[in-house]
């Protein structure tokens, strides 16, 4: 796609291209489910700003929030404490799992997952973290060193951080070991045991981090039967699993977190993303028992819990309760789902379409099964042409995040869905 925009043209004169924007458009206006653009386009936003603006751009009770604070400060650094930060951590462990009752801020997903594999290491006094193949956790050293989503992010930043292995992720609907999912044996589960038998032994692993929801590496839930196998596993052996909500979490699937869907819960949990609609903050969570193994100094942070993004936290909890948006997430899904799925079935280029909420994936694949990249951005380059903004995610690009924000109206989904139908009708 061409762009007009002077701001575009400028931008590729200052920032390194190691920064890979997907579209480029650039903004001058976000409002709901809405941006403007410089050119003079509306778009309807359904990236949700890289799965953030859960509650959409710009809710007036998040700016208002973030106003208010604005006026009376803006930072308090490592200095002081404020009402303000408290009160978004108590509104956060409120909607966090029960046993989930202390958490560390900080400012992105990665910085989160680097707390949590500390937080990990430091009170299990172990080494060893596993994670799982397509998992995608960050860019940072330590996130990049368990993120395989593709190696093209690991790609000339090796030696990675060392004790790390990966267990393969139960992709189903690319099974390595050609299970279908009412006979599967759980394979994925013995490559981990195996890891544990010919790697590293249990007593030496502190964690094993996977996202419940796959994200980035392709928009799959991991079964509830594997979630369940792998904290009896952990508790079996002392290891903490942790959950990486960063894009599954803060309703995006219609609950809270992703890992309702399954009833298993965490011993720590990282959180991001739609936590403070667009405001930079994120949060480690974990039990009390463990946070309170963590030292005082053990960890830190200069801009964590700044109280500007901490009052936006708090208003996008308020909205997502208020608007009662986790049930509206739910039952629009599942019909959204319902109004999906029959493509999957009549078009040979639509792999599946899964998800929870409005965590939506939708996979393209070619003739013989292998996913199809070309086809997928053949689709999202005419929902663009058709002022609907799509991201694709997967290793091949080769699936369609659809996520809007939760705030939707059944009248702008209805059009949005239009578009994509159209869109895939015309890859035949
Ligand atoms: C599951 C998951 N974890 C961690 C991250 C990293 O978050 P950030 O880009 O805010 O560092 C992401 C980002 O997409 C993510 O999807």
């Amino acid at each position: 796609m061409k762009s007009s925009s002077d701001t575009v043209r400028r931008a590729a004169r200052v920032f390194t291209p190691a920064l890979h924007l997907y579209y480029p458009l650039s903004i001058v206006r976000g409002e709901g489910v809405h941006v403007d653009t410089e050119d003079g386009e509306r778009y309807l936003d359904f990236s949700s700003g890289l799965g953030v603006l859960n509650i959409g751009h710009n809710h007036p009770r998040v700016v208002a929030a973030a106003r208010e604070q604005t006026e009376r400060f803006i930072h308090t650094g490592g200095i002081y404490y404020n009402e303000t930060t408290v009160q978004a951590a108590e509104q956060l462990l409120s909607v966090t799992p029960p046993g989930i009752d202390m958490l560390f801020f900080s400012n992105s997903g990665a910085e989160a997952v680097e707390g949590a594999l500390k937080l990990a290491r430091h009170v299990t006094a172990r080494q060893g973290v596993i994670s799982f193949t397509h998992a995608f956790h960050g860019r940072t050293l330590g996130a990049v060193s368990i993120t395989t989503s593709s190696s093209a992010y690991r790609k000339g930043y090796h030696p990675l951080i060392p004790s790390v292995y990966q267990a393969p992720y139960p992709y189903c609907y690319r099974c390595r070991f050609g299970n279908r999912p009412e006979t599967c044996g759980l394979s994925c589960l013995g490559c981990l045991e195996d890891v544990l038998t010919h790697q590293i032994p249990a007593e030496e692993v502190a964690a094993i981090i996977i996202e419940p929801f796959l994200g980035e590496g392709g928009y799959f839930p991991a079964p509830a039967t594997f979630l369940c196998s792998l904290r009896e596993l952990c508790d079996r052996h002392g290891i903490l699993l942790i959950f990486d909500e960063v894009q599954s979490g803060m309703g995006r699937t219609g609950r809270w977190f992703a890992a309702e869907h399954a009833g298993v819960e965490p011993d720590i949990m990282t959180v991001a993303k739609g936590i403070a609609s667009g405001f930079p903050l994120s949060a480690v969570a974990a039990g009390r028992n463990l946070m309170e193994r963590w030292p005082s100094g053990a960890h830190g942070t200069t801009f964590g819990g700044n109280p500007v993004s901490c009052a936006a936290c708090s208003a996008t909890i308020d909205v997502i309760r208020d608007e009662g948006l986790l049930e509206q997430a739910s039952v629009r899904g599942a019909a959204v789902l319902d109004r999906l799925r029959p493509f999957a079935e009549a078009h040979p280029l639509v792999g599946q379409v899964r998800g929870h909420g409005y965590m939506i994936g939708i996979e393209f694949v070619d003739y013989d099964g292998a996913p199809n990249g070309a086809a997928c951005a053949r689709v999202l380059d005419h929902c663009l042409e058709h002022g609907l903004i799509l991201i694709g995610c997967g290793l091949e690009r080769n699936v369609i995040r659809f996520i809007p924000p939760l705030t939707v109206s059944r009248d702008q989904l209805d059009h949005a869905l239009g578009i994509l139908e159209a869109g895939i009708a015309r890859l035949s």
